[in-house]
């Protein structure tokens, strides 16, 4: 693990990288662990750009534990709007009330304890642990794990669970007693900013002698992964049920979506044809609907880790009133998911549904 060079070690390099070139990243202020959970779960699945946005609006909105503990779901899933992935917000929700209510307010300082929480695992428990209370524990992103596989040449896929054990030891072995948590964030920085999967930044990688990947310039070649196929498609047709000027939305009651609205869908395998559809219509709603129009005329995509969702939105004018849902005009007030907020943002102008 030696750099014959300057006799440094992995740790000390990758810190002496950190101090002279760390982001300036708000969260990195604190050692608050509400804060750092907050960050570290929203930029699980989000780019620090994208995330940085959101945890400030997050911590304007709940700044410490008693107040996301004492906020109802839906105000929680409104800030956490377009997103995506929204158990991470469920859970922080409820994992926040755990701690202020049950545990009286004594954040878990523990890796073990931590692992408790609705939420939080391995990666979020190291984190959290490491950078708040100095506890020994290495974090594994995935640019932690390319990082490693390039450094080491490890064959073995980053992308099945079986391999994560191993890599798991490689992250353990190299973490230093001192400024762990540090150590923990410098590793994340280095590998996203000069360990990245197209383009590495090999000529000024400190490691340039050491890495194994790059003395056979092989770089590239590595991570290894299992190819699976993402190419799955489900299709989703939303009905836009107009009742004079509201529409009517539904809560939705189980699944990744749980807890947020939209128009009621109806969801096949295949790409159904209009008849199919009026009949799936008139089965869930027993109306009629000769007047239905298709508003979007190529699918709006929407990508999930295993599925891609082919959507088109339908609308029914003058529909008579349906139980079931919520007949409104301020979607604004109920939060909705990224594929929802996609169709606003093309059509909108079309239908006018959102006043602006
Ligand atoms: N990605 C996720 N959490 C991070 C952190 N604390 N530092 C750098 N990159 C990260």
């Amino acid at each position: 693990m030696f750099n014959s060079q300057n006799n440094m070690n992995f740790s000390d390099l990758i810190l002496e990288w950190y101090d002279k070139n760390k982001r300036d990243l708000p969260w990195r202020k604190s050692k608050d662990p509400y804060k750092i959970w907050v960050s570290e779960i929203i930029l699980q699945q989000t780019k620090i750009s994208q995330g940085t946005k959101y945890y400030l609006n997050f911590i304007k909105k709940f700044p410490n534990l008693k107040s996301l503990a004492n906020s109802n779901e839906n105000e929680v899933l409104l800030t956490w709007q377009g997103l995506g992935y929204y158990s991470r917000a469920r859970n922080l929700h409820k994992s926040a009330k755990k701690i202020y209510f049950e545990l009286e307010n004594n954040f878990p300082k523990k890796y073990e304890t931590l692992l408790k929480l609705k939420g939080i695992g391995d990666y979020t428990a190291s984190a959290i642990s490491s950078i708040c209370f100095d506890e020994k524990n290495a974090v594994l992103d995935g640019n932690v794990f390319r990082m490693l596989s390039r450094y080491f040449l490890i064959d073995k896929p980053i992308n099945v669970y079986s391999s994560k054990k191993y890599f798991r030891q490689i992250a353990q072995d190299l973490i230093p007693d001192k400024r762990c948590g540090d150590y923990n964030q410098a590793i994340m920085d280095y590998s996203s900013m000069i360990c990245k999967p197209v383009n590495p930044k090999c000529d000024v990688c400190v490691f340039s002698g050491s890495c194994k990947a790059n003395l056979l310039s092989m770089s590239t070649d590595y991570p290894k992964k299992l190819t699976k196929n993402k190419n799955r498609f489900i299709y989703f047709d939303y009905v836009i049920f107009t009742h004079g000027s509201k529409n009517l939305i539904q809560k939705i009651n189980r699944g990744l979506w749980v807890n947020l609205y939209q128009f009621p869908v109806f969801k096949s395998d295949s790409n159904i044809s209009l008849m199919d559809l009026k009949k799936m219509i008139y089965e869930e709603f027993k109306i009629s609907s000769d007047n239905i129009e298709l508003i979007n005329e190529n699918f709006i995509k929407h990508k999930l880790t295993h599925l891609q969702i082919q959507s088109r939105f339908w609308k029914i004018s003058d529909a008579p009133k349906i139980k079931g849902g919520l007949y409104v005009d301020n979607f604004e007030k109920y939060p909705m998911s990224r594929l929802m907020h996609k169709f606003f943002e093309k059509y909108n102008s079309k239908l006018s549904l959102i006043s602006v």
